[in-house]
């Protein structure tokens, strides 16, 4: 673990996280709904035809200080009606776009916290993108879900809307660090929570943590993996805190209460790394684990595991992403569109035009290529050039420039022990997985780098 220490330490710089390429500081207002209209019909004919859905929830009973996500305090029932009647609307407007011998392998809701509407809210929005969409048999239905909220009866009910993949965002059992961050605990007792949503196999859990958070120490922190571990969710993540204060105000309260230090931070991703691999579970990029039977870890085998703002998955149940809600990103073949940020301004502007588009980026040819070569070799820590520029019909030597590939530029890698190039193939080690975005840098020809414009690593 020590040498896991030292390499986080030695690399630990900020940059971008890869979760879209280019990376959202890239994005203008320039991209309007004319664009998404154009971008969503050369989305028939080009990339993956599978389509996931994202519903993007921006509501919380309580909003914890730590918080990165675009969300705010709950609102009447009537203003989460309107903005449930503008996603309805925004729907049917892209479904008029979409060829209909697309499928639908993928329903993902997020926020926010989607399980602190009603109900009936979710079950509309499922209920018509059944009517407009065809899906296939397997589809997978995701909710994240904040457990202060959630009993057995409204487990039940949201089974019975369909959900059959529950992430329940737990960040930490301590109900000191809780209070902390200004966040209630789960309603029931974890254990029997998880045991309610998987009867029978109808449904799969996955489990939320953060390390990095105030009154954490590395015992404490690993108290929740070892709890984890008995729980045995398919799948869990130790989220490293991301404290962007110049961005999410909120988060200075928690300088006050005092942070972990970097020290402290590497200690609790390394020892929990350690713990759940020694407990049966693999690791699928830096943070994200799931039990050997779970399709990300077929995927990692096969070389397929996929990435999207949703986090991983694999490339069987993704597809090119049409998301819907104030703040929502879509990820098409050519663009990246985002709707506007403030649900008011979202519920107006879907009135009047059907569409509400605040931003996006129109990626070139050669933008796509380097797209996929960044998410391959993020996502299964190998890129073969030769078999990447066959798949995208371009020569080695292309790929090369367009990539400004130089095996030059990992020498300290290499020195390390953290990835090996051998005949244009770049293969990560176990352990460079740990800073694998810094080596994606490398082959990011418009690495923008600047005070503040990343978190770091850790
Ligand atoms: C939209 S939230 C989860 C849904 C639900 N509202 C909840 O809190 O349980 C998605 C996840 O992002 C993670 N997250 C939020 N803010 C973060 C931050 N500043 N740094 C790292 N992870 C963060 C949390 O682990 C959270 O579970
Ligand atoms: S972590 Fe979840 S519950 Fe807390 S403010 Fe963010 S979205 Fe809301």
């Amino acid at each position: 673990m020590d040498k896991i220490k030292s390499i986080l330490l030695k690399y630990n710089s900020a940059g971008p996280r890869y979760t879209s390429y280019p990376p959202a500081n890239f994005f203008t207002e320039s991209v309007n709904n004319d664009n998404y209209i154009e971008s969503l019909i050369k989305s028939n004919n080009e990339g993956d035809s599978k389509l996931s859905l994202y519903f993007h929830i921006p509501f919380c009973s309580q909003l914890c200080f730590f918080c990165g996500c675009t969300t705010q305090k709950m609102r009447s029932d009537d203003f989460v009606s309107k903005y449930i009647d503008a996603i309805i609307k925004e729907l049917q407007s892209v479904s008029e776009f979409v060829n209909s011998n697309r499928k639908v392998t993928q329903i993902h809701f997020g926020g926010g916290t989607p399980n602190a509407i009603d109900f009936s809210h979710l079950r509309k929005i499922v209920e018509k993108a059944k009517e407009l969409f065809v899906f296939a048999s397997d589809a997978e239905i995701a909710i994240e879900c904040n457990p202060a909220y959630l009993d057995e009866e409204r487990v039940e009910q949201l089974i019975e809307i369909g959900f059959n993949r529950f992430s329940l965002g737990i960040q930490d059992f301590n109900e000191n660090v809780l209070k902390a961050v200004n966040r209630e605990p789960s309603l029931l007792n974890v254990e029997e929570l998880v045991n309610i949503i998987r009867k029978d196999g109808r449904a799969s859990v996955n489990l939320d943590f953060i390390y990095g958070l105030p009154l954490q120490t590395v015992e404490s922190f690993l108290e929740n993996i070892k709890r984890s571990i008995i729980i045995k969710p398919d799948r869990l993540v130790t989220f490293s805190y991301a404290h962007v204060p110049w961005v999410k105000k909120a988060q200075q309260v928690l300088e006050e209460t005092g942070l972990p230090s970097s020290d402290m931070k590497i200690e609790m991703l390394t020892k929990g790394y350690q713990l759940l691999l020694e407990n049966g579970y693999k690791s699928i990029g830096m943070d994200h684990y799931a039990l050997p039977t779970d399709d990300l870890c077929l995927a990692k085998e096969q070389r397929s595991l996929h990435r999207n703002f949703q986090g991983y998955c694999t490339k069987r149940s993704t597809g090119q992403v049409l998301a819907f809600g104030a703040s929502g990103i879509s990820q098409l073949h050519r663009a990246y569109i985002q709707n506007i940020k403030n649900v008011t301004k979202y519920i107006d502007s879907v009135k009047e035009t059907g569409f509400a588009i605040e931003r996006g980026y129109l990626l070139a040819d050669n933008e796509i290529i380097i797209r996929e070569c960044i998410n391959t070799l993020m996502c299964n820590k190998y890129l073969s050039l030769q078999e990447k520029a066959s798949e995208l019909n371009v020569s080695v030597s292309e790929l090369k420039e367009i990539i400004n590939f130089s095996a030059d530029s990992f020498s300290e890698f290499i020195n390390d022990g953290l990835v090996k190039i051998e005949d244009d193939c770049i293969e990560v080690s176990e352990n460079g997985a740990f800073v694998i975005r810094n080596m994606a840098m490398l082959i990011d020809p418009m690495l923008k780098t600047g005070d503040n414009m990343y978190s770091k690593t850790i």
